[in-house]
Protein backbone atom coordinates (compact mmCIF):
# COMPACT_ATOMS: atom_id res chain seq x y z
CA UNK A 1 0.00 0.00 0.00
CA UNK A 2 1.24 3.48 -1.11
CA UNK A 3 -0.41 6.62 -0.15
CA UNK A 4 0.13 10.04 -2.19
CA UNK A 5 -0.97 13.69 -2.09
CA UNK A 6 -3.55 14.91 -4.65
CA UNK A 7 -4.55 18.78 -5.24
CA UNK A 8 -7.46 19.99 -6.94
CA UNK A 9 -5.84 23.33 -7.96
CA UNK A 10 -7.28 26.64 -7.58
CA UNK A 11 -8.04 26.35 -11.38
CA UNK A 12 -10.13 23.89 -11.52
CA UNK A 13 -11.85 24.42 -8.45
CA UNK A 14 -12.62 27.86 -9.62
CA UNK A 15 -13.79 26.03 -13.02
CA UNK A 16 -16.45 23.54 -10.46
CA UNK A 17 -14.31 20.70 -11.37
CA UNK A 18 -14.07 19.59 -8.08
CA UNK A 19 -17.40 16.98 -8.12
CA UNK A 20 -15.99 15.16 -11.75
CA UNK A 21 -12.28 15.35 -10.79
CA UNK A 22 -13.24 13.43 -7.72
CA UNK A 23 -15.63 11.28 -9.35
CA UNK A 24 -12.79 10.06 -11.22
CA UNK A 25 -10.33 9.50 -8.54
CA UNK A 26 -13.18 7.39 -7.20
CA UNK A 27 -13.63 5.33 -10.12
CA UNK A 28 -10.10 4.43 -10.36
CA UNK A 29 -10.17 2.29 -7.74
CA UNK A 30 -8.07 4.86 -5.49
CA UNK A 31 -9.07 5.23 -2.01
CA UNK A 32 -9.63 8.94 -0.01
CA UNK A 33 -8.14 8.64 3.22
CA UNK A 34 -8.48 12.36 3.70
CA UNK A 35 -9.86 15.57 1.91
CA UNK A 36 -9.93 19.23 2.65
CA UNK A 37 -10.32 22.42 0.68
CA UNK A 38 -7.62 24.95 1.69
CA UNK A 39 -6.75 28.62 1.10
CA UNK A 40 -3.07 28.65 0.86
CA UNK A 41 -1.12 32.19 1.07
CA UNK A 42 2.14 32.82 -1.20
CA UNK A 43 4.51 31.82 1.70
CA UNK A 44 2.02 28.62 2.15
CA UNK A 45 2.85 27.39 -1.54
CA UNK A 46 6.00 28.24 -1.12
CA UNK A 47 6.68 25.81 1.68
CA UNK A 48 4.88 23.55 -0.28
CA UNK A 49 6.96 23.57 -3.76
CA UNK A 50 10.05 24.42 -1.73
CA UNK A 51 11.85 21.95 -4.40
CA UNK A 52 11.30 24.40 -7.56
CA UNK A 53 12.45 27.19 -5.50
CA UNK A 54 15.11 28.09 -7.84
CA UNK A 55 13.43 27.11 -11.25
CA UNK A 56 12.03 30.27 -13.34
CA UNK A 57 8.60 29.28 -13.04
CA UNK A 58 8.55 29.54 -9.16
CA UNK A 59 6.86 33.27 -8.70
CA UNK A 60 3.87 32.34 -10.71
CA UNK A 61 3.52 28.98 -9.49
CA UNK A 62 3.19 30.33 -5.99
CA UNK A 63 1.18 32.90 -7.05
CA UNK A 64 -1.58 31.01 -8.61
CA UNK A 65 -1.52 28.64 -6.30
CA UNK A 66 -2.86 31.35 -3.81
CA UNK A 67 -4.86 32.52 -6.18
CA UNK A 68 -8.13 30.84 -4.79
CA UNK A 69 -9.24 27.80 -2.96
CA UNK A 70 -7.42 24.45 -3.70
CA UNK A 71 -8.81 20.89 -2.76
CA UNK A 72 -6.08 18.36 -0.90
CA UNK A 73 -6.36 14.71 -0.78
CA UNK A 74 -4.22 11.51 0.19
CA UNK A 75 -4.90 9.11 -1.63
CA UNK A 76 -4.00 5.19 -0.89
CA UNK A 77 -3.41 2.10 -2.98
CA UNK A 78 -0.98 -0.31 -4.65
CA UNK A 79 1.36 1.72 -7.04
CA UNK A 80 -0.69 5.27 -5.10
CA UNK A 81 1.76 7.62 -6.57
CA UNK A 82 2.10 6.19 -10.06
CA UNK A 83 -1.75 5.86 -10.46
CA UNK A 84 -2.79 9.18 -9.47
CA UNK A 85 0.36 10.36 -11.93
CA UNK A 86 -1.38 8.34 -14.86
CA UNK A 87 -4.45 9.46 -14.47
CA UNK A 88 -3.61 13.47 -13.83
CA UNK A 89 -1.51 12.51 -17.52
CA UNK A 90 1.49 14.80 -18.43
CA UNK A 91 2.24 18.17 -16.68
CA UNK A 92 1.53 19.88 -20.04
CA UNK A 93 -2.36 19.84 -21.20
CA UNK A 94 -1.27 19.79 -24.46
CA UNK A 95 1.31 17.21 -24.42
CA UNK A 96 -1.32 14.58 -21.87
CA UNK A 97 -3.19 11.80 -23.37
CA UNK A 98 -6.68 11.80 -24.40
CA UNK A 99 -8.79 10.77 -21.18
CA UNK A 100 -6.30 12.22 -18.52
CA UNK A 101 -7.64 14.71 -16.10
CA UNK A 102 -5.04 17.26 -16.99
CA UNK A 103 -5.99 17.08 -20.92
CA UNK A 104 -9.63 17.16 -20.00
CA UNK A 105 -9.21 19.95 -17.61
CA UNK A 106 -6.00 21.76 -17.87
CA UNK A 107 -5.55 25.02 -20.17
CA UNK A 108 -1.35 25.17 -20.12
CA UNK A 109 1.40 23.92 -17.95
CA UNK A 110 1.06 26.69 -15.74
CA UNK A 111 -2.64 26.10 -15.33
CA UNK A 112 -2.57 22.48 -15.50
CA UNK A 113 -5.92 21.36 -12.76
CA UNK A 114 -4.36 19.15 -10.71
CA UNK A 115 -0.94 18.12 -8.50
CA UNK A 116 0.36 14.73 -7.90
CA UNK A 117 3.73 13.71 -5.37
CA UNK A 118 6.22 12.23 -7.59
CA UNK A 119 8.26 9.54 -5.26
CA UNK A 120 7.62 8.51 -1.88
CA UNK A 121 9.82 10.65 0.12
CA UNK A 122 7.90 13.80 -1.59
CA UNK A 123 4.50 12.33 -0.83
CA UNK A 124 5.56 11.67 2.74
CA UNK A 125 6.66 15.55 3.01
CA UNK A 126 3.55 16.88 0.93
CA UNK A 127 1.28 14.64 2.94
CA UNK A 128 2.79 15.59 5.98
CA UNK A 129 2.44 19.17 4.89
CA UNK A 130 -1.48 19.26 5.19
CA UNK A 131 -3.09 16.37 7.00
CA UNK A 132 -2.66 16.12 10.80
CA UNK A 133 -2.17 12.80 12.49
CA UNK A 134 -5.84 12.93 13.47
CA UNK A 135 -6.63 13.66 9.97
CA UNK A 136 -4.54 10.69 8.52
CA UNK A 137 -3.45 7.84 10.44
P1 LIG B 1 2.89 20.41 -10.50
O1 LIG B 1 2.75 18.96 -10.69
O2 LIG B 1 1.98 21.06 -9.51
O3 LIG B 1 4.40 20.73 -10.07
C1 LIG B 1 4.99 22.00 -10.29
C2 LIG B 1 4.19 22.86 -11.21
O4 LIG B 1 4.89 23.91 -11.83
C3 LIG B 1 3.69 22.01 -12.37
O5 LIG B 1 2.69 21.15 -11.91
C4 LIG B 1 3.26 23.08 -13.36
O6 LIG B 1 1.92 23.50 -13.16
C5 LIG B 1 4.18 24.25 -13.04
N1 LIG B 1 5.14 24.52 -14.11
C6 LIG B 1 5.22 25.67 -14.82
N2 LIG B 1 6.21 25.60 -15.73
C7 LIG B 1 6.78 24.38 -15.60
C8 LIG B 1 7.85 23.71 -16.28
N3 LIG B 1 8.53 24.28 -17.26
N4 LIG B 1 8.15 22.44 -15.88
C9 LIG B 1 7.45 21.85 -14.88
N5 LIG B 1 6.44 22.44 -14.20
C10 LIG B 1 6.09 23.68 -14.56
Amino acid sequence: MQRTLAIIKPDAVGAHYVGSIIQRIEASGLEIRALRMVNLTQKDAEGFYAVHKDKPFFAGLTAFMSSGPAVVLALEGENAIRRWRDLMGATNPEDAEAGTLRKEFGTSIDRNATHGSDAEDTAAYELSYFFCGLELR
